[in-house]
């Protein structure tokens, strides 16, 4: 694999604001499918697809030509709420289709964080209460609402002072719902913890959880952001509980690779954001025609090649393929999975190892002994096949 140093990548070091020391600054050209290409002519399978973000992988040309179709007609019109776009109004009514009844009104916004700060408003807003209940181990996102709710220490000390009136709660822990009363808002939860190691909720803890929010008046908040677009099988992973919340957030793999957020609640909920006082929440760019024409077409496209009913063969596929001494457990469901590593340090290595040989992996945020595997939904078998191969050579030789 030859090396990259282009002026792009070291002016990336130099102009670009950093998140961390040591970002790779693989520098891609080209990205199609389930591959990227970089500036050299390398090759990437990619089976992190953006952090679970390319739902239908890269440049899937039924979303490249609403992308180029709406282009043509218009972009940025006017502030959110004001006028009556097409391509949103369409997503929204397709959020409706594809939701459970109680979820009719969808506000659309620009990231998962963003969403998430206007579910907290929102819940408040309905009942009048200012306490939020969360959960340790959460990822919310990292605004100063979304960082309230997460569970990173140093994050939070760095940037304290945050939102007030925050408890948590233990992930899968029943008696621990008894701390739910009627002081809260809300309770916020991921229906799949990503950043903690893609916990999966335990048989009943959704059902138990509603109920001891319906007793108390309490919002139930469901952050879908990294799941939800079909990434376990269902268009969103509380759909296998069946268990409805009463505002629903997205996010990630709803913009089909363009930047999105969004909240979905009841339309009489919903309505509290427009009145008393009016403009609750508002944003110029939420529901922008040129997302809104992608993230449809994905949706119509995900129906039209039945997606989603082939996600539980092709976990099936991983599971099989993926048997190996060095991976200590592998969570999560559908092609949201995880390999557990010994430590971060053995993770970086898999991961950079895999990139040497043309293999995109990625970690987790927290527990970050974790690689994970988030390929996009229309990955083939080969192409799984391929990865895993690359998968288990890197392994052997570690
Ligand atoms: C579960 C979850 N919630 C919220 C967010 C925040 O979304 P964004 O990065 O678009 O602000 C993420 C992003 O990784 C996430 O995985």
């Amino acid at each position: 694999m030859r090396k990259q140093k282009s002026q792009t990548v070291q002016d990336f070091f130099t102009f670009q604001a950093q998140t961390t020391p040591f970002a790779c600054g693989l520098e891609i050209t080209m990205a199609k499918g389930s591959y990227l290409y970089d500036n050299v002519g390398n090759s990437y399978l990619d089976f992190a697809a953006g952090v679970s973000a390319n739902t239908l992988g890269h440049s899937h040309p039924a979303i490249v030509s609403a992308i180029k179709e709406q282009a043509e007609k218009y972009l940025h019109v006017m502030v959110y709420g004001e006028y009556a776009l097409s391509p949103a109004v369409e997503l929204c009514k397709k959020i409706d289709q594809i939701t459970p009844d109680n979820l009719q009104s969808t506000y659309l916004l620009n990231s998962g964080a963003e969403a998430i700060d206007a579910s907290l408003k929102l819940a408040k807003r309905l009942t009048g209460r200012r306490k939020i209940m969360a959960f340790k181990g959460a990822y919310h996102g990292n605004t100063h609402g979304a960082l309230s709710v997460s569970d990173s220490k140093i994050h939070k000390e760095a940037y304290g002072p945050l939102l007030e009136g925050i408890s948590t709660l233990e992930f899968n822990n029943f008696e621990d719902l008894d701390k739910i009363d009627d002081s809260f808002a809300c309770v916020l939860i991921e229906t799949i913890q990503g950043a903690s190691g893609f916990i999966l909720p335990k048989e009943g803890y959704l059902l138990a959880l509603k109920e001891r929010c319906l007793s108390m008046g309490v919002k139930l908040i469901y952050d879908e952001i990294q799941p939800g677009f079909g990434r376990t099988g269902t268009w969103f992973a509380f759909q296998n509980e069946g268990v409805n919340p009463d505002i629903l957030v997205l996010g990630k793999g709803m913009g089909a690779g363009l930047p999105i957020g969004a909240i979905v609640a009841s339309r009489q909920d919903m309505a509290a954001f427009s009145v008393a006082p009016k403009l609750g929440h508002i944003t110029t760019f939420g529901g922008n025609p040129l997302v809104a024409a992608a993230s449809l077409a994905m949706i119509q496209t995900m129906e039209e090649e039945k997606t989603m009913e082939k996600i539980a063969q092709k976990e099936a596929l991983f599971r099989k393929l993926l048997l190996h001494p060095k991976i200590k457990s592998f969570p999560g469901k559908g092609l949201m999975l995880a390999l557990e590593m010994e430590s971060e340090a053995q993770c970086m290595q898999v991961a950079n190892k895999c990139m040497e040989k043309g293999l995109i992996v990625f970690w987790l945020l927290y527990q970050t002994q974790f690689i994970r595997i988030t390929p996009p939904l229309n990955i083939s078998d080969e192409e799984i096949k391929k990865g895993c191969q690359i998968l288990l050579t890197v392994l052997d030789e570690i």
